[in-house]
């Protein structure tokens, strides 16, 4: 009976765990800012990680436009792959708890159409087709940076 009670009680205390590790996970690290869009609160390293993939995605969406312009078709596909999925590698793991969902699946979304474009050029070659599909993933950028801004804590 005793032995029962406590497992009882240890289920009730992971249950409770489970669901604030849930809540953090699907929440985030954010906090209401001045400007009217959410603050994901980041250290130094994490922010300066993530500028860094973004610098990176403005890049190659420069390159793919730039190399479709010249039906150079394998520039597109080598530019939109390392803005795809694979490069997910390199973001650190402590971000996860820290990105609220809505932005991580915008973030992905994103990453997938790129693979897309990728993808897409290797198959038609079509320079139109190319452009269509950037100017659709980037609605994401638009759509991420009118919610959301990095914010360094303090260490
Ligand atoms: C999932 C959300 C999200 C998506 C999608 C996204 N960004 Fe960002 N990006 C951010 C946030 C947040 C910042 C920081 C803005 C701030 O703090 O004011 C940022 C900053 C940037 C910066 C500034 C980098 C620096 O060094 O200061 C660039 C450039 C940028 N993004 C480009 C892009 C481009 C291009 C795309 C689309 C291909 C894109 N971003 C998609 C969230 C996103």
């Amino acid at each position: 009976m005793k032995n029962c009670k406590l497992s009882w009680t240890l289920v009730v205390v992971l249950a409770i765990v489970v669901a604030i590790f849930g809540y953090k996970f699907t929440v985030g690290e954010v906090q209401p800012s001045d400007d009217g869009r959410q603050a994901v609160m980041l250290s130094k390293d994490e922010r300066n990680a993530l500028l860094l993939e973004m610098r990176t995605w403005l890049l190659n969406s420069q390159k793919i436009l730039a190399a479709s312009a010249e039906k150079d078709f394998a520039g597109v596909v080598s530019a939109a792959k390392e803005s795809g999925m694979a490069a997910e590698a390199d973001t650190p793991g402590s971000l996860f708890r820290k990105i609220p969902i809505e932005m991580k699946t915008l973030g992905f979304d994103t990453r997938g159409k790129f693979d897309d474009i990728a993808a897409d050029a290797e198959q038609h070659k079509d320079s139109d087709r190319i452009v269509s599909k950037l100017s659709v993933a980037m609605n994401n950028c638009i759509a991420c940076h009118a919610m959301y801004r990095f914010v360094e804590t303090e260490q």
